[in-house]
């Protein structure tokens, strides 16, 4: 019997049975401080939703030259394009126009798509390198204020946020603040050229005021140079010069200013981490937008920074661990659940959040995950993870036409049809609706029900809310006994309705599910939306902002009726309330972390939201830089200052470890930090080493005033 016989053939359960290591666990993945509750489906079909809270929305990416050309009359001439997109590298003609009339003709929606991320907007260069080809993919600016004429207009902009927000779709743009253009040896391209809104800046050879980077190209080798050095041969922004740090921000404000939802930014592993905390409070400050980073990872890489970053930055990011785990254990099979599931432990401890990242199966910068002449039915059980999984999906276009490719460009090409009767776009239009429905998907924690290496039986439950995925990736049956699920008693039909194979199931007064025979590469997804009556608190966002700005608390069981919200022990404002989502905002604090708390009006309490971090003031950029500081081996030098960004004398929250090898060397030590604007600051450095052992300098405290609305600068010499 080969296997398209065991998937047609209707062997009938129990029949077979019991393959190999067979084993139970029941454990949970969920911070034990994150309550349970859940969120009534959003109101009208039409309601793009809120531009902060994504946990039951599902991301379609799109690389826009490669979706639709919707409007040839601003394809590019000559070199730039390929007609009928037979070079990958040139411009294909996709544009925003496209993407309106897949919203207008329901092509998205029908799929459950609530939003799209789109390549990078802005204008970029217009040259052809014979290598790397031509700039469609968006990565390449030239002037951060303008759109890039190939995807459309300022109208044709508007034009697509319109379109989107009347379909309930949310626009979320790509964002690039580490770089112009590539700057290459053969001077083929543009030199990293800099324009501010039409008007010549600066070119990578033509730098006088040092707006780039010239430090060379990173190896990798440590954060400092990955950060200061160039990525590739792109021309690498000092944000750190005030010129660039005010273009950077006043682009961003224009783009939120156009009305986006939602920002993706790009390389946030390149860039000072606390310049991009400065970035985020401008974005809060202006109007907050959901925003999510690439920090990219390797399979199987587990970076710390990658966490810190998630936990400090104010921005999620994308789920790079999810992505390259799901890819092992359905698309290369290098890896099963076991490692799944382990990785799903760890980013629900790492992260403070995990349910604001954004997990992901495939992107413009891997391997498709469909595998030329390989199983599609591979790729429908991976959305069927995705969809299910906690934080907010991401589908790349075309994942589900099985578009196929590896890496770059071969994996961005254009879409080849819009089928709607394909398997993978029905398992979307089935399960995107759920996490609007179930707020189970958006806001609860994972919790392993079964578990071997084929087969894995995993619960998402939030206050009343609960949501039962069973997947069996082999070609094998399993029988599967003593499974248990905090579903309540009653029958079950499967969400997919069979299209994986799935059927009902039974659940029993005790919870538990009778044995049953588990035929190959099925997915059944069974659930119960119930009606959480107490106020449970599914996230909060943003999770940092500045006394007077609008955080929006979802959840479930809040009421109908107003009740009160605290950060800390001080009531907030409440700016709005329904059952599901409150908007509040926070109250005049001194600077610092705070336990968010919902009370119901019939005083009833949820679990505390701990650590919003509410900022001292207007954040700004400075750099400290400490001359003739030896240390030890293993000692590093930090700061530490009076304020809560300086981590108020607490050396345990001292900022840091400072840099020594690229912008300043070894006695030198430097490191950009985001500060209060305006601020007479007290500080001091100090040096700890691997054990923790904290030597302060000597001497008072130093003093400095920082910028009122720019970067700057502090040297100092250590003071033994
Ligand atoms: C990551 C993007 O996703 C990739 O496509 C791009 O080339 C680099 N960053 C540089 O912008
Ligand atoms: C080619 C990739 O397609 C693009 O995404 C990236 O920006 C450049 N390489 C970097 O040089
Ligand atoms: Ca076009
Ligand atoms: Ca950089």
């Amino acid at each position: 019997m080969d296997y398209d016989d065991i998937r047609s053939s209707n062997v009938p359960q129990g029949t077979r049975s019991g393959y190999g290591r067979s084993r139970r666990h029941d454990e949970t993945a969920e911070k034990a401080d994150l309550a349970f509750v859940a969120q009534t489906a959003r109101a009208a079909a039409a309601d793009p939703g809120s531009s902060v809270d994504y946990a039951d929305d599902v991301i379609y990416q799109i690389v826009t030259d490669r979706f639709l050309d919707g409007n040839s009359a601003n394809n590019p001439d000559g070199e730039l394009y390929s007609s009928g997109c037979s070079n990958l590298r040139k411009y294909c003609g996709g544009d925003w126009r496209g993407i309106v009339e897949k919203i207008e003709d329901g092509y998205l929606t029908g799929m459950g798509i609530t939003a799209v991320w789109v390549s990078p907007p802005f204008e970029n260069v217009t040259s052809v390198d014979s290598d790397a080809g031509t700039s469609y993919h968006g990565y390449w600016a030239r002037d951060f204020k303008d759109p890039n004429p190939f995807f459309g207009d300022a109208a044709a902009f508007e034009g697509l946020i319109d379109a989107a927000h009347d379909n309930g779709i949310k626009v979320v743009i790509d964002f690039v603040p580490n770089h112009t253009s590539p700057s290459t040896a053969d001077g083929e391209l543009e030199d990293g050229v800099l324009y501010d809104d039409d008007a010549y800046v600066a070119s990578y050879s033509d730098d006088p005021n040092g707006y780039f980077h010239h430090n060379g190209g990173t190896d990798y080798s440590s954060y400092e140079d990955q950060i200061y050095r160039n990525l590739y041969d792109l021309a690498d922004f000092d944000q750190q010069e005030a010129y660039v740090d005010r273009y950077l921000k006043d682009a961003v404000k224009q783009w939120l200013d156009a009305g986006i939802d939602g920002i993706r930014v790009d390389a946030v592993a390149h860039m000072p981490p606390k310049w991009q905390k400065t970035l985020m409070d401008v974005i809060y400050d202006r109007r907050p937008v959901f925003t999510f980073g690439e920090w990219f990872l390797g399979a199987d890489e587990y970076n710390r920074r990658y966490y810190d970053f998630s936990n400090d930055s104010g921005m999620s990011l994308l789920d790079f661990r999810f992505g390259q785990e799901i890819r092992q254990v359905l698309r290369d099979f290098t890896d099963d659940w076991y490692g799944f599931w382990d990785v799903l432990r760890e980013t629900a401890d790492e992260h403070d959040q995990v349910v604001d990242q954004v997990p992901f199966i495939d992107n413009h910068d891997m391997a498709r995950f469909t595998v030329e002449g390989g199983e599609t039915v591979n790729t429908d059980m991976a959305l069927a993870v995705l969809l299910t999984s906690r934080g907010t999906p991401t589908v790349y276009y075309g994942t589900e036409q099985y578009l196929t490719g590896g890496a770059d460009p071969e994996n961005r090409k254009p879409m080849p049809a819009f089928d709607t009767s394909t398997t993978a776009y029905e398992v979307l239009s089935k399960l995107a609706p759920l996490r609007q429905s179930n707020p189970a998907l958006a806001y609860g924690g994972t919790r392993q029900r079964w578990l071997n290496g084929d087969v894995f039986v995993y619960e998402r439950e939030f206050g009343d809310n609960v949501a039962l995925v069973a997947i069996n990736r082999s070609r094998e049956w399993y029988e599967i006994t003593d499974l248990y699920t905090s579903l309540p008693p009653g029958s079950y039909a499967d969400v997919l309705d069979g299209v994986l194979d799935g059927f009902g199931t039974t659940v029993n007064g005790d919870g538990s599910i009778d044995a049953f025979s588990f035929g190959p590469q099925t997915v059944c997804v069974w659930e119960h939306a119930g009606n959480t009556s107490e106020p449970a608190l599914g996230r909060v966002g943003p999770t940092m902002g500045r006394t007077g700005h609008t955080v929006t608390i979802s959840g479930e069981g809040f009421g109908d009726v107003a009740g009160t919200v605290t950060f800390g022990s001080t009531e907030a404002e409440v700016v709005s309330w329904t059952d599901a989502r409150i908007e509040a905002t926070v109250p005049p604090l001194a600077g610092g972390y705070y336990d968010v708390t919902v009370v119901d009006a019939d005083g009833a309490q949820s679990d505390a939201f701990e650590g919003f971090e509410v900022l001292t003031a207007e954040q700004v950029s400075v750099r400290f830089v400490v001359d003739n500081a030896e240390t030890a081996i293993g000692e590093n030098v930090y700061l530490a200052g009076n304020v809560h960004e300086l981590g108020e004398w607490d050396a345990a929250r001292a900022v840091g470890p400072f840099f020594n090898q690229v912008v300043h060397e070894y006695l030198t030590w430097y490191y950009d930090v985001n500060v209060p604007a305006g601020t007479s600051i007290e500080f001091k450095f100090v040096k700890i080493d691997g054990d923790g052992t904290v030597t302060w300098e000597s001497g008072s405290d130093r003093q400095y005033t920082t910028p009122s609305d720019s970067t700057g600068e502090y040297v100092g010499d250590w003071r033994t």
